[in-house]
Parts: C-alpha cells; structure tokens; sequence
C-alpha cells in the first residue's frame, strides 16, 4: 500500500461522511471497502426493520451464557444483513461503579467477571458471523457528566479544561476494570475503542500506558484501538501512544469541518518520518487483520444498504451535508427472522427477576380467583411521542431502551398494558387501566376493587449529549421516575393484592413502598426492548418460570452508592477521587465488607419453585504453583519489505484531477508538499520502535499469560427442584480469598467474588448436576510489586448458591506451596 492509502483505512472519513456512523477511507486499488462501523450493542442503529433486542443489562441478568451467545450473533446477523462490517459493542465499561452513570444500561451489570463472560459470549456469537466487534469504552467511562469537554455549557461545564480523568489504582485496573477486558481479548475480539475521559489524568485515547502497555503488551491484543467519536485530542501523541483509528476523523466537536489531526497530518507525519513505517503498517496490519481471523471476505466486500442520516429511500448522496445527486441511500431490507425474534423474547424473558412473591401471589391465574385486574402507570402503555422520539428521550411510557448511541429505531413495541390485555382475555379476566400518575382519585377506586393490581414504574438514563429533565445521561437520583413511588403507595393503600413491575436502568430506591404490607409481590429488569410488554406478561402469569437475577446490589440507603462527581476542579488541580476510596470493592463487595445489608443484593432472585443444593465436591485438577509460568519468547516481529514511497510528497498531493473533494470530507492527502522534516524524532518515555522481545511475566497470550486459563479446580454440585413448577436455576460460584490480618504475605481481598455461574433447567422433581472450573485466574490476585498475577497461600472458601448472601453450600481449598 502507498503512504495514502495506509492512512486512509486509519482514519474515518468524518461524521456523516458516509452511510455509517462511522466510516473509513477506501483503498479502491486493492477492493478495500470503506469500513462500515455501526453502533451497537442492542441492534442496529439508524435502519429500520430490525430487531430491538434487549439491553446489556438485561442481557446480564439472564445469567445465561448460552443465551448471550445467541443474542450476539442474532444482532450481528441483523448487521450482516445491512451490510456493516464492524458493530460498536458490546460495552464492559461502565463497570457500574456509580448507580446512577448514565450508559450503565448497555453494559452486563456491576461486577467484572459477569461483564467479562457475557462479553466473551457475545463477541463469540458476533464474530462468528464474520462482523468484528468493538468492545467499549476503555477504559473508566463510568459517569457521563464531564466525559468530553463542550458537551454542555454552563456553571462548571464553562470552565472546564480537562474532561472528567478516572484514577484508578493498579490492582483494581487489573482485578476489576480491565478483566472483562482481558476476557474479550482472550475471544479474540478484533478492535477495541478507547473512552472519552482521561485515565489517570491523562486521555484514554492518548494514554500509551493504556494502550501500548497494558492492552497491547499485557494482554496481548492484537487487533486495532479506535477511539470513541471525537475522543482523539492529537496527532503524533495518541499515534504514539497506540491508537490505531481516529474516529470519525474530525477534530472534537468540529463536525464537518473537514479538519482532523489525523488524515493528511498523520499523512504529512510519515513523511517527515515522525511516524515510523513500521508504525503505520502495525496500525493499517492490525486494522484488516481481524477480518483475514474471522474469514469475513464475504461481510467484508458487502456495502451498506442502508442510510444512518436519513429514513428515505431517495436522498442525496451525502444527506447530512446536503451535498450529492439524489440516488436511492435506503433499501429497507428486512434482517428479522424467527430465530432473532425468538432469541429477543426468550432473553427478555429470561432477564426478569422476581425480588418478592410473597403469599404466592404471582403466577397470577383465574383459578385463584383472580377475576378483575388493575393495570396502572404511565409506564404500561405507549410514550406519546410513539416508540422512536428522537434517540429514545421520551420517558412518559414504558421504558424499552435507555437513551443515545446505543438505541435503535423499533419495529414496534409490546407494552404491558397490551400483552396483559391479550393474556387476560384468554382467562376471561377483566383489565381495568388508568395511567395517571399525579391524580389518584380514579385509580384509587379501581384498585379498591380490583382482586390484583398491577402497577408499572420505571427509571431512565442514557448517554451525555442528552439532557432528560435535567438528567444529563447520568441519573440525578435513583428515585422511580414520573412520580412513581406515590403512585404505588396510593394503589397499595387501596389494594391488599398490589404487584410492582420496575424497569430501570439500574438500581432504584424502594424503601417507600417495599415494606407496605399489600405489596406482595415485585418484578425487576433492566430495558427489554420491543417484546418488553409480552415478556414481562409471560412472568406475571406463570407462561414463564422467573429465573433472572440481579446484576447489581439495591441498596436501603442511597448514600452506599458512589456518587457522581459533581465538582471538578481547574486544571492542574487533584480531583475527587471516587474510583479510589471503593478500589476493589465494587457493588456487593463494598456492601459485604462494611456489614451493610442491602435491600436486594448481587445476583438475588427468586422462581416460582423451591430449588434445594447439596453434594458439593472439589477436585485438583492442575496443582497451583504461586506465580505463573514463564509465557514464552515472542515470535520475531513480520517485516514487510514493500516499496515505501516516502522520498517524494508529490505522490500525495490531492488528486484534483480524478477527485472532487466532497465538503467535510476527511481525505488522507497532503495539502501541499511542505513536510518540513524533522532531522531526528525523539520518541517520548517509554515508547519504543522496537518490538518487545520476551513479554512480560503477566503476558504472552490473548488476554494475558495463557496460564491463566488453566483449569486448576473442579466443582460439581446437585442441585434439586422440589417445585411445584419446572423452571430454571442460576448456580453462583463465590471465592474467599485467604484473609488472615496476621499474615503480611497476603494481598487484602474483598470478601466473596463471583467466579462461576451456570444456568440449569430442571424440572419439577428432578435434580441435575452441574459443575464448574476454576481458572488460575479466578483464585489469582494482581501484586502490584511483581508486576504479576500470583496465587496466594492459605485457605480458599468456595461457596455456591443463588445470590451473593445466599451461599448454600461451601467447601475449602488449602493451598500450601
Ligand atoms: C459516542 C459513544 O460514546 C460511543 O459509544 C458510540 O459508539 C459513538 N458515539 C458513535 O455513536
């Protein structure tokens, strides 16, 4: 490849330059297409005649490795379909550390070896269908408030210098941030986009630290790093540093200018030898490598069929600049089959959690005499504004998706009020509704005589170029929107069988309501989109066994979340650090820690049968040894000795003659052939030209040390459904870490961590065995002195059961070198 034609598959052609969301220069020589990048991790965004599918969130509470996999290669075939090469998902970061950041909806819930397996098991069912996958946000992204500069103007947002910097130790960098991750690594997932806000005080996109270091060298990866769209602040700096692609090309905030530091800058930068060759080939090899990994010729040449700008079929060319003959920009192909919307309804299904079932009152069914019900809240029937105002920010009906990039354009949306209408017909039940959520009067004399009363609420967040009633993506308080908690205590007031339906993006605050004695029973899930009503319904009325489980911890009181940073200082000033006061002790950890007891805690819900454990047994399979084996040497590094064309700029002018320049158009050309040369480059510390020879102790494979995928321990377990239904059972496996104050040797650990869960189905009477594998991983801490992952001495509790406090059983491990 020439000079030009290298930096055009490294930087993005500028927003809306394009069908994509994203879209990088061609190499039309070599039938390289310009690369279609597409958010995202819920469906595709911008077309029409997909599917909705649930959210991250929801995803995650499945707890169903099997059906993850699944609703990732369902949502990648829908971006076959349409033509896209790269799908911006799924998002492991946020982690969830602040219950209220805004995008924790799109990720699997708030811990990292969730995150991690869901996101290994999506990126499977993604790139097997030869689409690349774009984990996101690397790293620290975990409020959306200050998370670039300029998003909002206003008080503090005037003044600020920096956007938000997330500072985060080394353990917890290790141990809880980037494991998922290592994990998406491990997959063999193709690129990585780095984040908006700084690490440690310096930009995630620019943080050689981060890219260079930890991603590429530690853990190994071999794909390319993009940057989120606009999260690039340099040229040569964040080259250096590691990043491969600049999206979508234009320098932040100045869409359409046509101006970006990348393009004909990196361009110039090459041939005035800033940028080495070999630098450029690593980005440009790393680029197509993954699609040569994933055998994805065929998704490779396809072209999109669709328009991200706008909905009609005919348009100009470039809808978004107004520039371009007409010519048809949308084929509306339809990417909907039975196997995606099944895979859509069965992962919603499977995501509800039931928190509270007393009396039994759920299964709702005619034959316990349940003849009149109540349907109350805005939340059971349609926005007003439709299923797809703008980005999905209206938040006066039920709640199927959060808000901003990671939204797609519905098909349709069951609400709950529809699919519990349909249901109940067939039972001959009476459906009354009332959606007022501030006057009482009516829906208090319906729920005065109604036999059950169902009351749906929700809670709404979303990414940070949204304001939502002065939300700014992050949520202001976790309070249930649209007056929700006075509408449930006037409906529990009046009515002695009173179930509360919540969809919200994270946690809420129940504690108004939770402990009212009529309200018997209470359903959680995160955003399900568009089969949300019919899923839900599914629940209510016994079609479905509950079987989803929290992927966060409720707390009783809101002050045991972190909290947003609100206050930021001027530049050059330390800024509140919240990452660092919890460190290891994300969610649960924290709560288990501090002898707090939650309302609801990690990884709790109920079913409609009773399930009983026993029989726990553990079995060496590989002995432990403290540190890991030495990975082995490197390969040498492929040189390609192509004919650079570097002598003579001329070759990179634009070429006016073939090529009219299209306005804001991001092109690789030099503007003129002033290289002014730079006599010798002085790479900055700890950056090096050269190729690692032996990797580092802790590195060496996708992901890390690959001996950090032994198997080190068995465990199998019976677990027994003792009914009166078949239904599902989330065995959770939890490690203690040895933790002896007197011992200086060890590393302090959180009390219990989640490193296994297994989703069964048993029926009725029956009992079924399951078993698990303990990787090194799982019992390895990060010793920030060795620089290295290492397995401490001493005893290791192993407990497995249905939440996170509740542990059935437990069994011991003694490790003694
Ligand atoms: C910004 C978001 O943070 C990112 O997740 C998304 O992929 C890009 N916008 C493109 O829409």
């Amino acid at each position: 490849m020439t000079t030009v034609e290298k930096v055009n598959l490294t930087t993005g052609t500028g927003w809306g330059s394009g069908p994509c969301i994203g879209n990088t220069g061609s190499i039309p020589r070599l039938n390289i297409p310009s690369l279609c990048i597409q958010d995202g991790p819920n469906g595709v965004r911008f077309t029409d005649f997909i599917t909705s599918f649930p959210s991250g969130l929801a995803t995650g509470s499945t707890f169903n490795k099997a059906l993850i996999y699944l609703r990732g290669k369902a949502i990648a075939q829908q971006h076959k379909i349409k033509g896209v090469h790269v799908l911006l998902g799924p998002t492991i970061g946020p982690i969830g550390l602040k219950a209220k950041g805004g995008r924790n909806w799109e990720s699997f819930g708030a811990d990292p070896y969730l995150q991690g397996v869901s996101a290994r098991y999506t990126i499977k069912g993604i790139q097997e269908e030869g689409i690349v996958a774009c984990v996101r946000h690397l790293i620290g992204n975990e409020q959306e408030r200050y998370r670039q500069l300029n998003e909002w103007s206003g008080d503090y947002w005037d003044n600020l210098e920096q956007a938000i910097s997330s500072n985060i130790g080394d353990r917890a960098m290790h141990e809880i941030y980037l494991w998922p991750f290592a994990d998406a690594i491990n997959e063999g997932v193709g690129s990585v986009m780095c984040a908006y806000n700084r690490l440690n005080n310096t930009y995630s996109c620019e943080n050689s630290y981060l890219l260079n270091y930890l991603l590429k060298e530690e853990l190994g990866f071999q794909g390319w790093v993009m940057s989120d769209w606009g999260a690039t602040h340099s040229g040569v700096s964040s080259v250096l540093a590691g990043l491969d692609m600049n999206c979508p090309g234009e320098v932040i905030g100045e869409w359409l200018s046509g101006k970006s530091y990348w393009g004909p800058l990196l361009t110039r930068s090459i041939y005035n030898e800033t940028v080495s060759e070999e630098k450029i080939d690593d980005m440009v090899t790393r680029i197509l490598a993954p699609f040569f990994l994933l055998k994805s010729m065929p998704v490779f040449y396809d072209i999109p069929n669709f328009s991200s700008w706008t909905s009609h079929t005919y348009d100009q060319e470039f809808p978004y600049q107004n520039f371009g003959p007409i010519k048809q920009i949308n084929w509306h192909i339809d990417a909907r089959n039975d196997f995606t919307e099944e895979t859509a309804l069965q992962v919603a299904q499977e995501s509800i959690v039931l928190l509270k079932n007393d009396g039994k009152l759920l299964p709702i069914s005619r034959e316990d005499g349940v003849r009149r019900i109540l349907v109350a809240g805005s939340a059971s029937r349609p926005s007003n504004k439709g299923f797809n105002c703008k980005e999905k920010q209206c938040v006066d009906g039920a709640l199927f998706q959060g808000w901003g990039s990671a939204t797609v354009n519905q098909p349709f949306g069951i609400t709950p009020y529809e699919a519990i209408s349909a249901r109940a017909r067939k039972e001959m039940i009476a459906i009354d509704f009332s959606d007022d959520n501030y006057q009482f009067d009516h829906t208090e004399e319906l729920a005065s005589y109604a036999d059950v009363s169902i009351v749906f609420v929700s809670a709404d967040s979303g990414e940070g170029y949204i304001e939502v009633d002065g939300n700014f993506g992050d949520r202001k308080n976790v309070s249930l929107w649209q007056n929700g908690d006075e509408l449930i205590s006037h409906i529990a007031d009046n009515c002695h069988k009173t179930v509360v339906v919540i969809t919200s993006v994270g946690p809420v605050d129940m504690e108004k309501w939770i402990e009212h004695e009529n309200v018997l029973a209470v359903l959680w899930s995160g955003p399900l989109g568009q089969y949300s009503g019919a899923a839900i319904t599914s629940v209510l009325f016994g079609d479905i066994n509950p079987s989803g489980h929290l992927p966060f911890t409720i707390a009783k009181n809101p002050l045991d979340y972190v909290d947003i940073i609100e206050d930021i200082p001027g530049d050059g000033e330390p800024q509140d650090d919240s990452f660092m006061e919890r460190d290891l002790l994300l969610d649960y950890r924290y709560f288990d820690e501090n002898k707090i007891k939650p309302r609801y805690e990690f990884g709790f819900g109920l079913s409609y049968s009773r399930f009983s454990l026993c029989n726990l047994k553990i079995k060496e399979i590989n002995c432990p040894s403290e540190y890991l084996p030495c990975p082995l040497p490197y390969l040498p590094p492929y040189r390609f000795d192509d004919q650079y064309d570097i002598a003579d700029p001329e070759n990179a002018l634009f070429p006016y003659e073939e090529l009219t320049p299209v306005p804001g158009f991001i092109y690789p050309y030099l503007f003129n052939d002033k290289i002014s040369s730079v006599d010798e480059y002085c790479y900055p510390n700890g950056y090096s030209p050269e190729q690692r020879k032996e990797p580092v102790a802790a590195g060496g494979g996708l992901g890390g040390n690959p001996a950090l995928w032994d198997v080190l321990y068995n465990v199998k377990v019976d677990i027994k459904n003792e009914g009166p239904y078949d239904g599902q059972y989330v065995a959770q496996l939890y490690i203690e870490f040895p933790r002896d104050e007197t011992c200086t040797d060890l590393l302090d650990t959180p009390p219990r961590q989640l490193r296994g869960f297994e989703k069964v189905k048993i029926n009725f009477d029956s009992s079924v065995g399951i078993s698990f594998d303990i990787l090194r991983r799982d019992m390895s801490v990060w010793d920030p002195h060795e620089q290295n992952w290492r397995i401490m001495r001493g005893v290791y509790k192993i407990y497995v059961g249905s939440s996170s406090r509740k542990l059935d059983l437990c069994g011991e491990i003694d490790i003694s070198y």
